[in-house]
């Protein structure tokens, strides 16, 4: 059978950009080796945000006396957790096979593997028989980072070290977990697996926690997790595993601490290997397929889109790619831009940011005004979070006047912070912010007072 195109890997790139081309009218096929959904929906994205979730009405319910509800013997059921966490999921991704159904798209379950280029298209041979393609979206997304500290694989097959993917599985709260990475997945588990119960203790190479977000927040997310009794060691790097000790050094001092389970949550890579890339020719570049701004590899026809492509590695992002790709394989002209996508880190408090950092519009060398306001100037941040100390931070660029950067620590961040990704994707200027009507009573209105202070 000859396809218009061939989608390799099922994940948010890989299932959009088959839905929206077969709506286009492109006879699509799309090759998923595990599950449909990807990691977003088996066990990243949705199945975490579940998780948190619970976490954090269990963590309500523990506070309540603060907010005049007095409650007794709370307990956070583990195992419902996870039992729910596995409804939401199959009923999600139920609802992208179905989705796919309804648009045509044909779904085969098996592994895709590139063999070679003939005049009639790609030749991509699934589960012993082979398809051809006259297009191929390249979707394959990233794997977990094993980085090269001795023990680690004894440890992973053993069961006492663990990925994203096995702790979403664990039946039981470990007594103990170390976390080694504090970036965002770290930070999330850290925030489900102290709620539940857990001593956990964060790990992290660099002198702070998550990642490239804004210093300020960071500094304040850590502080709130400490209070909470999440312990961190910074500028510390792991270097060994011995059954449930993890060794780390420090200052030029190794150190230890044991912990029933281990984390590791290092990063993610794209998936390049195993799938006959090589028999195209597609160029990688630093471990990642290389792509120009509209999704196009370096051979004719062939797309990459999402996490494959290294360069923003977040669900959203790759629905964006995928779009993308698609317009220009039916001659729509579109390109991607990376100015104003949201990042979010969905802990208690949660963590929002878009555009630039202090940091990345200094090495820019953009001249920048900033105001940072506390929180509590949002009447509804104050009747709903007592003792909250969260922050909002935005960046006006000083030559036209324009947002260009937007961060906050604070709950609902991640539900607001589409509106300074709106505003500037559309370039609005600190008068054209100043003329907008936020709903009252809302955090949002944080927002307005930031841009009002400048
Ligand atoms: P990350 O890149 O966010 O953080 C990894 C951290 O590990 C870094 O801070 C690094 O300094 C540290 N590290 C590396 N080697 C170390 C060592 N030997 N000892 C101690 N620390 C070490 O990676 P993470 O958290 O694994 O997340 C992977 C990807 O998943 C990211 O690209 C992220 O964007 C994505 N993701 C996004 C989410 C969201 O948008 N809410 C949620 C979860 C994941």
């Amino acid at each position: 059978m000859i396809y218009d195109l061939i989608v390799i890997g099922g994940g948010p790139a890989g299932y959009l950009g088959a839905e929206r081309a077969a709506q286009a009218g492109l006879n699509t096929l799309l090759v998923e080796k595990r599950f449909i959904g990807g990691v977003c929906l088996n066990e990243g994205c949705i199945p975490t945000k579940t998780l948190l979730y619970s976490s954090k009405i269990y963590d309500n319910a523990k506070h309540g006396e603060r907010y005049g509800v007095i409650t007794k013997d709370i307990v956070l059921n583990h195992e419902t957790v996870i039992e729910r966490k596995n409804h939401v999921v199959e009923f999600l991704v139920s609802g992208v096979k179905a989705q796919l159904k309804s648009c045509n798209v044909t779904v085969i379950e098996g592994k895709g593997r590139i063999k070679g280029k003939t005049a009639e298209g790609y030749k991509i041979e699934i589960n012993g028989e082979t398809h051809v393609g006259k297009r191929l979206l390249i979707a394959t997304g990233s794997e977990p980072i094993i980085p090269p500290i001795a023990g680690i694989k004894e440890g992973l097959e053993k069961g006492t070290v663990l990925t994203n993917r096995e702790i979403l599985e664990m039946r039981s709260v470990p007594q103990s977990l170390v976390i080694i990475g504090g970036g965002i997945i770290g930070l999330e588990m850290a925030s489900y697996f102290n709620s539940a119960g857990s001593k956990v203790t964060i790990i992290e190479m660099l002198d702070h926690i998550a990642g490239d977000t804004d210093k300020e927040i960071s500094r304040i997310l850590m502080k709130n997790y400490e209070r909470k009794g999440v312990n961190f060691k910074l500028n510390s790097k792991v270097i060994e595993i011995k059954g449930n000790t993890v060794f780390y050094e420090s200052n030029g001092q190794v150190n230890s601490i044991e912990a029933e389970k281990i984390l590791v949550s290092v990063g993610r890579r794209p998936v390049v290997d195993g799938f006959g890339l090589e028999n195209i020719g597609i160029e990688i570049e630093k471990g990642r397929i290389k792509t120009d701004e509209r999704g196009k590899t370096n051979v004719p026809d062939v797309y990459a889109a999402g996490d494959v492509n290294g360069i923003s590695m977040l669900a959203h992002t790759a629905y964006r790619e995928a779009e993308v790709c698609v317009n220009n394989m039916l001659g729509r002209k579109d390109v991607m831009r990376y100015n104003s996508i949201p990042s979010v880190i969905y802990t208690n408090p949660e963590v929002a940011s878009v555009g630039e950092t202090e940091e990345s519009a200094k090495l820019k060398g953009i001249d920048f005004d900033k105001s940072t306001i506390s929180m509590r100037y949002s009447g509804r941040y104050v009747a709903e979070n007592e003792q909250g100390d969260g922050i909002c931070k935005v960046l006006i660029d000083k030559k036209y006047g324009r947002l260009i950067g937007f961060h906050m620590i604070g709950n609902y961040s991640s539900e607001i912070i589409y509106g300074a990704a709106l505003m500037i994707e559309m370039e609005m200027r600190v008068k054209d912010i100043k003329e907008l009507v936020f709903p009252h009573p809302t955090v949002s209105e944080i927002i307005r007072e930031a841009i009002f202070r400048l």
